[in-house]
C-alpha cells in the first residue's frame, strides 16, 4: 500500500474556508471602533443561547477562566471540595485548585467520563459541587449524575470545553447542570484564532453575577460591586466565531460520520468508549482503547499517520496535583484505560478515505501481532 502523510491537526486547512470572511470581519470590527464587549459579542452570545436553548451565555477569555468563574459564582473556595473525574485536561482540576478548593478525582466509567456509581462514596461534608467533563465530546451520564447531585443538594458544573454541539436526547450538554463552560481554543471543534470561552447559565442571578465577574466586578463604568478578574471574549474573536458558527452543525455531523466509519471498519479490532443511550457526541477527536499502544503509535508514524493520546497522565498523577487535588478510591478503571487510550485523526482536513486508510493501517498492525491482541483483549 502506498503511504501518505496524515497529521492529527492542520489549523491552516481548518481556517482556509473562512479566510475571506475573516478579513471582512476584521474590517467590520476595525470600522466599529469597539473592541471589547460590543455588538459582535452580543450577537455571538445570542446565537449560543438560541442554539443551546439556555437562558444566559456569557463570553469570557477562555475555558479555564470560564470554570474558575463558575466555581466562584458558587462561592467555592478554601476548605471546599469539588468532585470531578480523574481523566481530563488539567484545567478541570487546576481551576478547582486555583479557587483554593480541593479537586477530588474519582474513577471513570466505560464512556471515559466520571462514573456516577463512584460519586456518592466520595461525598464528604466539605463537598460543594460536582464538576463533570464530557471528554472528547462524548457526553457523560448526566442523567444519573444530576439525580445524585439533587439527592445531595449539590450544584453541577459541566466542563464542555471539548463538547460544544454534543447532545443527549436533543438537549445540549452544558445545559443539564447549573452552569456549563465551553472553550474556543483553536484545537476545539469551534475554535477561534486565539483564546475564547463562554459560560452557559440557567439562573438569572448567575447570569447577572457572571456578567459583572468577567469584567472586574463592574456594575457600570464607575461602580464596582466586588473585586474580580478581567476575562472577556474579544470582539474580534466573537466576529470570527459568528462566521464559523453558521457552518458548525455540519462539522459536528461530519465528525459523527467519521466516527461511524472508524467503528464499522475496526469492529472487533479495537474498543471504543461507550456512548450513553440517546447521546450524540461532537467528537473533538475520536478515542479508542487499544492494546500494544506504543507499538501501534510507532507503526502508524512510520506509515505517516500521527496519533495522539488525550491524556497520557491522569490529572491527579501530575506533579502539580500535590496541591489541592486528591483521589478517591483506587481509580481502577482510569488506571487501566489511561494505558490503552489513543486518539485518531478526525479534524477538518481528514476525509472519509483518510479514515479508511488509517483503519487499514491499524488492521495491518494487528494482523501482524494477533497473538498478543487475542491474549489481552
Ligand atoms: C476539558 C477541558 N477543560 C478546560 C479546558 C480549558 O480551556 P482553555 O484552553 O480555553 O482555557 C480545556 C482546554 O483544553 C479542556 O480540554
Amino acid at each position: 500500500m502506498k503511504t501518505k502523510k496524515i497529521t492529527f491537526i492542520d489549523l491552516v486547512s481548518k481556517y482556509k474556508p473562512f479566510v475571506e470572511q475573516f478579513h471582512k470581519d476584521l474590517d467590520r470590527v476595525l470600522a466599529s471602533g469597539t473592541f471589547i464587549l460590543g455588538q459582535e459579542v452580543l450577537r455571538f452570545e445570542e446565537s449560543i443561547k438560541h442554539s443551546t436553548k439556555t437562558a444566559g451565555a456569557i463570553g469570557v477569555g477562555n475555558g479555564t477562566d470560564a470554570l474558575i468563574l463558575c466555581l466562584k459564582a458558587m462561592n467555592i473556595g478554601p476548605r471546599d471540595e469539588v468532585i470531578t473525574t480523574s481523566m481530563s485536561y488539567l484545567a478541570t482540576a487546576s481551576s478547582i485548585a486555583l479557587v483554593g478548593a480541593t479537586a477530588v478525582c474519582v474513577d471513570i466509567d466505560n464512556s471515559l467520563n466520571l462514573d456516577p456509581d463512584k460519586i456518592e462514596a466520595a461525598i464528604t461534608p466539605q463537598t460543594r459541587a460536582i464538576l463533570v467533563v464530557h471528554l472528547s465530546g462524548i457526553p457523560a451520564d448526566v442523567d444519573q449524575i444530576m439525580k445524585i447531585a439533587s439527592r445531595h443538594g449539590l450544584p453541577v458544573i459541566e466542563d464542555c470545553a471539548q463538547a460544544f454541539g454534543a447532545e443527549i436526547s436533543g438537549q445540549a450538554v452544558g445545559t443539564f447542570g447549573r452552569l456549563g463552560t465551553i472553550s474556543f481554543h483553536p484545537l476545539k471543534n469551534l475554535g477561534t484564532l486565539g483564546d475564547g470561552g463562554i459560560i452557559l447559565a440557567q439562573r438569572e442571578e448567575d447570569i447577572r453575577w457572571l456578567e459583572q465577574a468577567r469584567n472586574h466586578g463592574h456594575k457600570n463604568r464607575d461602580e464596582c460591586d466586588f473585586w474580580s478578574i478581567n476575562s472577556r471574549l474579544d470582539e474580534l474573536h466573537a466576529a470570527f466565531l459568528n462566521t464559523m458558527l453558521e457552518y458548525y452543525p455540519e462539522e459536528v455531523k461530519r465528525r459523527q460520520r467519521l466516527a461511524d466509519i472508524y467503528k464499522l471498519e475496526l469492529k472487533g479490532v479495537v474498543k471504543f468508549p461507550l456512548v450513553p443511550p440517546g447521546a450524540k457526541p461532537s467528537f473533538n477527536w475520536i478515542m479508542m482503547l487499544v492494546d500494544q499502544r506504543e507499538e501501534l503509535v510507532k507503526f502508524l508514524a512510520e506509515q505517516g499517520t500521527e496519533l495522539k493520546i488525550h491524556y497520557p497522565c491522569l490529572m491527579p498523577d501530575l506533579k502539580s496535583a500535590v496541591k489541592n487535588c486528591r483521589v478517591h478510591g483506587s481509580l481502577k478503571n482510569s488506571r487501566n484505560m489511561v494505558k490503552k487510550i489513543i486518539s485518531v485523526p478526525a479534524a477538518e482536513h481528514i476525509s472519509e478515505s483518510d479514515v479508511r486508510y488509517i483503519c487499514e493501517q491499524i488492521k495491518n498492525f494487528y494482523a501482524k501481532t494477533p497473538l498478543i491482541l487475542n491474549n489481552t483483549h
